[in-house]
């Protein structure tokens, strides 16, 4: 029976609550894109989306990981030698990467609205030098150069 009720949280509700909240974000997202008035962006569903998604993440990201630390900390913590980390979002994960023992991390991140917050991020937590954002999707990386050998993407 616990368990029962539990999957009805985690599987219907939870979803469903989650995509409440992101909803949520849409009409101060066009309030934000109307002063100054932003028609490109707003009239630019990839663009739009990119702006809302960095807004509603920058609130909920972080809380998110209560939840699934458990389960991704231990496998972080095997992390070595050079990462490929793929959708950083703002670089909440960033706190629990063994530095000691990553040479270099690239943060595959196309949307760019996260890229302020995640700087920051790689900042705070000491990864400066070592974690390099690399602005485009995992699916456009080979097309923009790919990983180059010194360490730099060739775009
Ligand atoms: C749900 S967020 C997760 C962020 C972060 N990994 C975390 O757990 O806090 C998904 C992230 O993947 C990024 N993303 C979406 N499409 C991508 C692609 N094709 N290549 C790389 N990253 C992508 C999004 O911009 C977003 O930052």
């Amino acid at each position: 029976m616990f368990e029962k009720t539990r999957d009805i949280f985690t599987h219907l509700i939870h979803p469903i609550l989650f995509m409440y909240l992101a909803a949520s974000y849409i009409p101060s997202t066009i309030l934000l894109l109307l002063s100054p008035l932003q028609l490109n962006i707003l009239f630019s569903p990839s663009a739009f989306k990119e702006i809302w998604f960095a807004r509603f993440w920058s609130t909920y990201g972080p809380g998110l990981q209560i939840n699934t630390s458990p389960t991704i900390a231990p496998l972080l913590q095997r992390v070595h030698g050079i990462v490929l980390d793929i959708g950083p979002g703002s670089g909440e994960w960033l706190p629990l990467f063994p530095k000691n023992r990553i040479t270099k991390i690239y943060g595959v991140e196309p949307n760019r609205d996260h890229h302020v917050a995640l700087r920051r991020k790689i900042r705070d937590c000491g990864l400066e030098g070592v974690y390099e954002i690399v602005p485009v999707g995992i699916e456009d990386l080979a097309r923009a150069g790919g990983l180059g050998r010194g360490g730099w993407i060739v775009l």
